[in-house]
C-alpha cells in the first residue's frame, strides 16, 4: 500500500491511474478504523481498480474541543488493518494541508440541519461538507462509499454531490454491527466492555420500535424507546426520531407516509455520544 502525506503527490499518481482507465474508489475515514471502515474498502476494492483511503481526524467538524482531543488515533494500526484487505492508497494530510489558511466558507443544509445530528451538533455538518468537498477535489474518485451508519451525513453528502456536480457516483453501505448489535464505531473504543454491552440496548430499542410502527404512533413509539432506555442504567436518550430515510424529514404521522423510513437513535453511554439507525424499507401503514 503506497502512503502519501502531500496532496501533489497523490494527485501526480492518481493522474496516471486515471490516464490509464483504472478507476478510482474512495473511503473517506477519521481513522481508529474497524470492520466498519473495512467493508467500505473491500466493497470499493470489488467494484474499482484503486481504492484510496483517507484517513484524516478534521478538526472543522467537532464542536466540542474535548471531543476532538479524546478522538482516537491508531495510524499504524489503521495503516496495517487497511493492507490487510488490499487497500491500495492512503492518505494521511497534516491539518495544515488540508486547511492552509483559516476558512470562512459556510454551508447551509436547510432543515437537516435543525434535526436531529444538526440540532445536537451546531456547525457539524458544515465541517463534514467542507472537508469531503476537499477530499473529492483532490482525490476525484469515480465511486465514493459512506455508511448509513452516518445517514444524515450522508443525506448532505448527498445534497452536495447534487448541488456541486461532482462528476462521481455515491454509494451507501450497510451498517456492520458486533455481535450483540451493536454499531461498529471508533467511539466504542473507548468503552470498556460492560459499557458496550450497555450500548447495544441502543439497536434492542431500535428493533423494539421497529416492531411497533404497525400498530402504533410516533408519540407512542417515541414514549416507549425513552421508557426501555430510563431502565437501562448508564445510557441518556439525547432524541430518538422517525424520519424519512432519503430526505432525513421527520415523521410525525405514520399513517401519512409511505416509502423508506429510518428510526435514528443518539445517546450517551458513559459520556461517550453514540448513534445508530435502522432502515424499513418500502413501509406502508396498512
Ligand atoms: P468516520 O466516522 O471515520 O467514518 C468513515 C466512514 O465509515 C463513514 O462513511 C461512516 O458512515 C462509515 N462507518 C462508520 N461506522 C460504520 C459501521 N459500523 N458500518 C458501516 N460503515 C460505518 O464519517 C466520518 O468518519 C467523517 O465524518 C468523514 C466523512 C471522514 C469526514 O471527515
Amino acid at each position: 500500500m503506497l502512503q502519501f502525506q502531500e496532496i501533489l503527490a497523490l494527485q501526480n499518481f492518481l493522474w496516471q491511474k486515471r490516464k490509464a482507465d483504472k478507476k478510482i474508489g474512495f473511503v473517506p475515514t477519521m481513522g481508529a478504523l474497524h470492520e466498519g471502515h473495512l467493508s467500505l474498502i473491500r466493497l470499493s476494492k470489488q467494484e474499482n481498480d484503486v481504492t484510496v483511503c483517507s484517513v484524516f481526524v478534521n478538526p472543522t467538524q467537532f464542536n466540542n474541543a474535548e471531543d476532538l482531543a479524546k478522538y482516537p488515533r491508531t495510524i499504524e494500526k489503521d495503516a496495517q488493518m487497511l493492507e490487510s484487505v488490499g487497500c491500495d492508497v492512503l492518505f494521511i494530510p497534516e491539518v495544515a494541508t488540508m486547511y492552509p489558511e483559516k476558512t470562512t466558507l459556510q454551508f447551509h443544509f436547510g432543515h437537516l440541519e435543525s434535526v436531529m445530528e444538526g440540532k445536537f451538533r451546531k456547525g457539524h455538518f458544515n465541517g463534514v461538507a467542507l472537508v469531503v468537498s476537499k477530499l473529492f477535489h483532490i482525490v476525484q474518485p469515480h465511486r465514493a462509499y459512506f455508511g448509513q451508519k452516518d445517514l444524515q451525513q450522508f443525506a448532505i453528502i448527498r445534497i452536495l454531490v447534487q448541488d456541486l456536480m461532482f462528476p462521481l457516483e455515491l454509494i451507501r453501505c450497510p451498517i456492520v454491527r458486533q455481535a450483540n448489535g451493536l454499531a461498529m464505531s471508533s467511539r466504542n473504543q473507548r468503552l470498556n466492555l460492560q459499557e458496550q454491552e450497555t450500548a447495544s440496548h441502543l439497536y434492542k430499542a431500535l428493533l423494539r420500535a421497529k416492531a411497533m410502527l404497525e400498530s402504533y404512533s410516533v408519540k407512542q413509539i417515541q414514549k416507549a424507546v425513552k421508557e426501555y432506555l430510563l431502565n437501562i442504567k448508564g445510557i441518556t436518550l439525547e432524541y430518538f426520531e422517525i424520519a424519512d430515510a432519503n430526505t432525513l424529514q421527520i415523521i410525525e404521522d405514520l399513517n401519512s407516509f409511505q416509502g423508506d423510513l429510518a428510526l435514528c437513535i443518539a445517546a450517551y453511554v458513559s459520556g461517550v455520544r453514540l448513534i445508530d439507525n435502522l432502515i424499513v424499507e418500502n413501509f406502508v401503514k396498512k
